[in-house]
């Protein structure tokens, strides 16, 4: 099958804010020089907030590790569970069809696919709200047949209760996942023969986190954390000062500079010229003293934004911004509270961007549609 991108792509990609958090926390898990690293968990977010993977989302990733597009592409093109084009709104059902799922009647559940969705895998039912293909084994054998829909997995399925459960997800209901034949989990069709005092829970421990996190039909935006999201990013804090006798803290007393002479108040004339280093860039939101740089573009793709559209932004401030290497609503749209505080720094309009809702504006715009502001424009 030939893995290509969808000929019909949007415009931009911007991550939710808290999906944007998230992925710069993911980063933060590598070491320097090996960001691209966290190019698949990047990717699969992108997936999860948007249903699948756009053009923009690939691009806007890569830049975020400094990958060359390519790379992003090769990898987003290789696995299958990337989808390149656009799936249902409400849901991407995925059916088993191997061995297992094949003898207990996957091929009923494809024709329920055929008729209730398309008559073909990866195309959109008529009213967009599904899509489905055919996977290979998903390990969930003893379960046979069963089909995954986002996260999670139904299981033990017949043509019927799976028509049902498309019925009852198109007129939007949350349907549970799990076995629906009445099953705890992998147990015997014909009941437990060991562990027969066992009183549980009324459902698996898979289940039941799907039920309390609700995301099977939900797109992803990061507002789940912690349960699904553990890793969010940190500021580095630094390191508590060990106990040392005195005699180690002698030896540890900082050398005078080779750069002499030292000054009285203990300063090297080299130390006193330098240029203050920069500030650490930190990705944690809404600390006024941390600042992270956001994603900035050596020029524009395309045709850039008209930036003025965004109220605050006069023409001059417009020239400012594409100096930084701002050129797009998605890319405000994006900004993190850190990553405003790096922009207000060089804007020298310190609170401006937060006052007139920059990144609300951006988002409206970025998305194509109009803000009052900018109607009048
Ligand atoms: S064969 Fe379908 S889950 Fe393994």
């Amino acid at each position: 099958m030939l893995r290509r991108l969808h000929p019909d792509q949007p415009e931009s990609f911007a991550f939710t804010p808290a999906n944007q958090a998230w992925a710069e926390g993911q980063i933060t898990k590598y070491p320097e020089g090996r960001q691209a690293s966290a190019i698949i968990p990047l990717l699969w977010r992108a997936q999860e907030q948007e249903g699948w993977l756009t053009r923009p989302a690939i691009e806007h990733i890569a830049s975020m590790l400094g990958m060359a597009y390519i790379r992003a592409l090769e990898v987003a093109t290789f696995y299958f569970m990337f989808q390149l084009q656009p799936v249902g709104s409400v849901a991407h059902i995925q059916i088993c069809g191997t061995t297992s799922c094949m003898i207990c009647g996957a091929e009923n559940l494809i024709e329920v696919c055929k008729e209730k969705i398309a008559p073909r895998a990866h195309m959109l039912s008529p009213d967009g709200k599904f899509s489905w293909e055919e996977v290979e084994c998903l390990g969930a054998c003893a379960n046979a047949p069963m089909a995954q829909i986002g996260k999670d997995y139904y299981e033990d399925l017949t043509a019927e209760s799976f028509a049902q459960l498309l019925d009852d997800m198109a007129a939007g209901k949350v349907p549970t996942p799990g076995p629906q034949n009445g099953r705890f989990a992998a147990e015997p069709l014909g009941g437990v023969t060991t562990l027969t005092d066992f009183t549980g829970e009324a459902q698996n421990g898979s289940v039941a986190l799907a039920m309390q996190i609700g995301d099977t039909l939900k797109r992803i935006d990061g507002t789940e954390v912690p349960l699904i999201t553990p890793l969010v990013a940190k500021a580095k804090k630094p390191a508590k000062p060990k106990p040392v006798d005195s005699a180690t803290a002698k030896k540890n007393e900082p050398k005078p500079s080779a750069s002499k002479p030292v000054d009285a108040t203990g300063v090297s004339k080299q130390a006193a010229t330098a240029k203050p280093k920069a500030k650490p860039e930190a990705v944690a939101k809404g600390a006024d003293v941390t600042e992270a740089q956001p994603e900035l573009l050596k020029a524009a793709r395309g045709t850039s934004d008209d930036l003025k559209k965004i109220k605050g932004v006069g023409p001059k401030l417009e020239g400012v911004l594409n100096e930084l290497g701002v050129w797009h609503y998605w890319q405000i749209a994006g900004w993190s509270g850190a990553e405003i505080s790096w922009v207000d720094a060089r804007l020298k309009f310190k609170g401006r961007i937060e006052r007139d809702g920059w990144i609300e504006q951006a988002k409206i715009l970025a998305e194509g549609g109009e803000t009052e502001f900018s109607k009048r424009r």
